[in-house]
């Protein structure tokens, strides 16, 4: 996200999207509306769209929650929201209003059915004085334990139905975490199933709207280059690596019950590996990508109970510095159990049984606190059959490399050898680079932007299945099962600043192999 100072200064006002169509009028309501995501994502998100003329000109947004706030104070923290965290600061004082007039605040008490009937009073307000013609978009941004309650209050007062004779469509967005494992996950969606049909129902994993996630696809399957040395008798191995810079900050209380499988493998790094890992679908809607991306998640080996410790590394950062600050140990953090057992690192070696990847490793690691933040994809090549060239090579050969930079510093990069000019011969190891750089960046909307763009338009292909969340959690499970069984006698075993435990390293050596940041 931009800084305040390095924001762009909006979009000309008026711009039409080229042959963009607007979604059909519609009214939000966000359960949450005083929390976090609310301020920190989703309202920005929802004034960059309007700036950039991608919404329709009829809408409203009702923010709900347990606070009794007014109308004015939620429209005034909203304002200093989209101030802070929005690509684009409302540009004056009419384009603000203007947006701030669709805006309205009910608190409402999850628990209690009297409130939904309150809601759906206001609704039909609303509808009315907006000109919506019965769209509502529902959307959970609330403590997870609530999700249940509000599915099943929306359910009773009626407000979930799809198509009631004259009314426009229903749709929920989920936030993650969808379950805390196989059982809950499962008991979520039956709940979920029981009131909403699965096309109305829309859960969230913003790192699919990230646009060098979705770029993944389009590489993939626009370019005729990729796809046939994209298999284990081209690929030596491929890695994903999410290192995040940041601590916990204030998410002490979810963090501590999660950890970092549960918090960023279950959801983001498995959806990113289905779709290195699958199969070009027969369309690129909705359907035929979730089909295939649930399929790799079939085929993917669940870590083996028995030899945990040669395919699954856990880590906890203890005290050091990051960007020459000193920072204090997990353990140390407001809200964590003095002798917490949660990892906030881990990586793992998987495998995928099937036939275009039958032998090649999947590394994956993600952790806290970590030198610096960066997230990209490796695809090392196998070895060139014979080395003709050994001896007059400057260093070491490397294997061809293809590197997806997902964040920061976006962009694909090729690495091969090549000679050195010269009257001798003599080769090294270039790179071919493609950054998306600082323009391109500016206009790269957030993925909530695109995601709440894509439900508004009932398109759910970067959204995540109900069955394919379940799978996720289901080859989870034994690792999950085994490490809660056993508790870390090591921890903390990073330190703050440094790349996670020595243990993640000797993962890849004894494959004769290394982790690689670009
Ligand atoms: C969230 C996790 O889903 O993703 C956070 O709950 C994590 O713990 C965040 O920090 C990372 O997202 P991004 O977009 O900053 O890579």
């Amino acid at each position: 996200m931009a800084s305040p100072s390095e924001k762009t200064e909006a979009a000309p006002v008026g711009v039409e999207p080229m042959s963009f169509l607007r979604p059909d009028p519609f009214g939000l309501v966000i359960f949450g509306a005083t929390g976090d995501l609310t301020a920190r994502k989703l309202i920005p998100a929802l004034f960059d769209l309007a700036h950039t003329n991608h919404l329709p000109e009829k809408f409203y947004i009702l923010g709900t929650a347990r606070r009794d706030w007014s109308e004015e104070k939620f429209r005034d923290e909203m304002k200093t929201a989209v101030t802070e965290q929005g690509r684009f600061r409302p540009q004056d004082e009419d384009s603000w209003r203007r947006f701030a007039a669709c805006l309205h605040y009910q608190s409402l008490d999850a628990g209690n059915s009297a409130s939904y009937e309150q809601l759906r009073r206001r609704l039909e307000e609303l509808d009315g004085k907006h000109g919506v013609p019965g769209n509502t978009l529902y959307y959970l941004a609330v403590d997870p334990h609530l999700y249940p309650e509000i599915v099943e209050q929306l359910g009773r007062a009626g407000l979930a139905a799809a198509s009631v004779a004259g009314r426009g469509w229903r749709r929920i967005v989920i936030e993650k975490p969808f379950g805390h494992d196989l059982a809950s996950a499962r008991r979520l969606n039956t709940q979920v199933r029981g009131v909403f049909q699965e096309e109305q129902v829309y859960r969230i994993d913003h790192y699919l709207g990230k646009e060098t996630v979705q770029n993944l696809m389009v590489f993939r399957f626009a370019n005729g280059l990729f796809e046939p040395i994209w298999n284990r008798r081209y690929v030596d191995h491929v890695q994903l690596t999410v290192a995040e810079e940041l601590g916990v900050v204030d998410r002490a209380g979810f963090y501590d019950q999660a950890g970092a499988v549960r918090d960023m493998i279950q959801n983001h790094l498995l959806q990113v590996l289905c779709l290195v890992a699958m199969e070009p679908p027969s369309s690129v809607e909705a359907r035929p990508v979730q089909q295939e991306k649930l399929k790799v998640l079939q085929a993917l080996r669940p870590p083996d109970r028995r030899c945990l410790g040669e395919c699954a590394v856990r880590g906890q950062y203890g005290p050091g510095a990051i960007g020459g600050k000193s920072v204090a140990g997990y353990r140390e953090e407001k809200g964590v159990r003095p002798d917490s057992p949660t990892e906030t690192f881990a990586a793992l070696r998987l495998e995928i049984d099937n036939w275009r990847w039958a032998g090649v490793p999947f590394y994956l690691r993600t952790g806290k606190c970590l030198h610096r933040k960066g997230s990209q994809i490796t695809i090392q090549f196998r070895e060139a059959p014979l080395q003709l060239f050994a001896c007059t090579l400057m260093e070491p050969c490397e294997p061809n490399r293809l590197t997806i930079r997902l964040q920061p510093d976006e962009g694909i990069d090729l690495r091969f050898i090549a000679k050195q000019p010269g009257l001798e011969v003599i080769g090294h190891t270039v790179e071919m680079d493609f950054s998306y750089g600082a323009e391109l960046k500016a206009r790269t909307p957030e993925a909530y932007e695109t995601l709440l763009l894509d439900v508004l338009q009932g398109d759910s292909l970067l959204f995540a299945e109900g069955d394919w969340i379940e799978s996720a959690w289901e080859r989870l499970l034994p690792l999950l099962e085994a490490w809660a069984a056993e508790p870390p006698a090591d921890f903390p075993n990073y330190a703050a600043g440094t790349w996670g435990p020595k243990q993640a390293d000797a993962l890849m050596t004894r494959d004769g192999r290394r982790w690689h940041l670009t």
